[in-house]
């Protein structure tokens, strides 16, 4: 992991004249204190992770061209730079592991990497392989958490994961789903295993999982990774041209990708939302997120309001 001084320095660097200072400024002012990072507890471990992860669907496949993954690899350092840990990646993303593992090659390894992927096929063996060859792409000795995607052929991957986690080959097993899709089929695993992780879409229009599988995760101490934190983009046609609330400011939110992701994070029930994009200015504005005061309830459902209104 990159030590104080040179995490300070990137940031010092990257934002001197920013936003991010205020949110720094704010803090430091508020609570006598330097900006820290917004982590979660892992129920089943207590480790404790970046509440603000990366994901690489379609973002990381870029084949190879060796101007695109020099082009990620800058994306990737910036998500490192202000402490992000955890990458969600999956077989079923092209290249995108392949990429991972270059991008991951090409920067220095002072970082913390929490590497998550997933099994995706319905053949039990090829899942086996699939694995095996996850690693290889990635270049890394084991994962720290494998989730069976989109709950395919989930019964025998799951005997083969909780197998690979009692031999301490990975840490954390998850099922995922994603586009409110299969959500009583996800209910029925979480009730009936015993999972890490379960992954869903969650974002401030796509509000489904409250209904339920929060709740029902944080009862059953799982711990959740919310994906398509800006439904796919979607969010940010929403409010183009449009300005900030006022209020916004309160709770060191200075841009719209932080205002979308603080709404998720700030859900007691929610470890970890990973926003995916091709661009370092974006990554600089995601990983604010992660820093300064977050939303409490009433606020969250003025934001929720605020969306449902423009
Ligand atoms: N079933 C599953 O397991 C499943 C399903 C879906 C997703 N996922 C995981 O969740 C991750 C996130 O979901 P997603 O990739 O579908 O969508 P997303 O993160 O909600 O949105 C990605 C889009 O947002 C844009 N974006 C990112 N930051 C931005 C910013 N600051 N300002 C403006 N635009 C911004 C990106 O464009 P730019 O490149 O221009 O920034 C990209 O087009 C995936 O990458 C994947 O790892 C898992």
């Amino acid at each position: 992991m990159l030590n104080k001084r040179s995490f300070l320095k990137a940031i010092m660097l990257s934002f001197l004249s920013s936003n991010f200072c205020k949110i720094a400024k704010a803090n430091t002012s508020n609570t006598k204190k330097k900006a820290e990072i917004v982590k979660r507890t892992i129920h089943s471990s207590k480790e404790n992770i970046p509440a603000i992860g990366m994901g690489t669907w379609l973002t990381f496949d870029v084949g190879h061209n060796t101007k695109n993954i020099l082009a990620r690899s800058q994306v990737l350092k910036t998500f490192f730079d202000y402490g992000g840990e955890l990458i969600d990646s999956s077989p079923m993303y092209g290249t995108s592991e392949r990429v991972l593992g270059k991008c991951l090659a090409k920067i220095s390894r002072d970082f913390n990497l929490f590497s998550a992927t997933k099994v995706w096929t319905p053949n039990t063996w090829h899942g086996v392989q699939q694995m095996k060859n996850s690693k290889k792409l990635w270049n890394i000795d084991n994962f720290n958490l494998i989730q069976v995607h989109n709950l395919v052929n989930y019964e025998n991957h799951l005997e083969n994961l909780f197998q690979l986690k009692e031999d301490k080959k990975i840490n954390y097993v998850g099922v995922t789903t994603s586009h409110g899709w299969r959500h009583t089929k996800t209910i029925e695993i979480m009730k009936k295993y015993d999972l890490d992780f379960v992954q869903f879409t969650y974002n401030i229009v796509d509000r489904e999982a409250e209904s339920y599988l929060l709740k029902l995760a944080y009862e059953k101490k799982i711990s959740v990774i919310a994906n398509r934190p800006f439904q796919g983009g979607n969010l940010f046609n929403l409010i183009k041209n449009k300005e900030l609330p006022m209020w916004a400011k309160d709770y060191d939110i200075f841009n719209w990708a932080s205002f979308f992701l603080k709404y998720i994070i700030s859900n007691k029930a929610v470890t970890c939302a990973i926003p995916a994009t091709t661009q370092t200015n974006h990554m600089h504005q995601n990983m604010q997120a992660m820093y300064g005061r977050l939303p409490d309830y009433k606020t969250r459902e003025n934001m929720s309001q605020y969306i449902k209104n423009i």
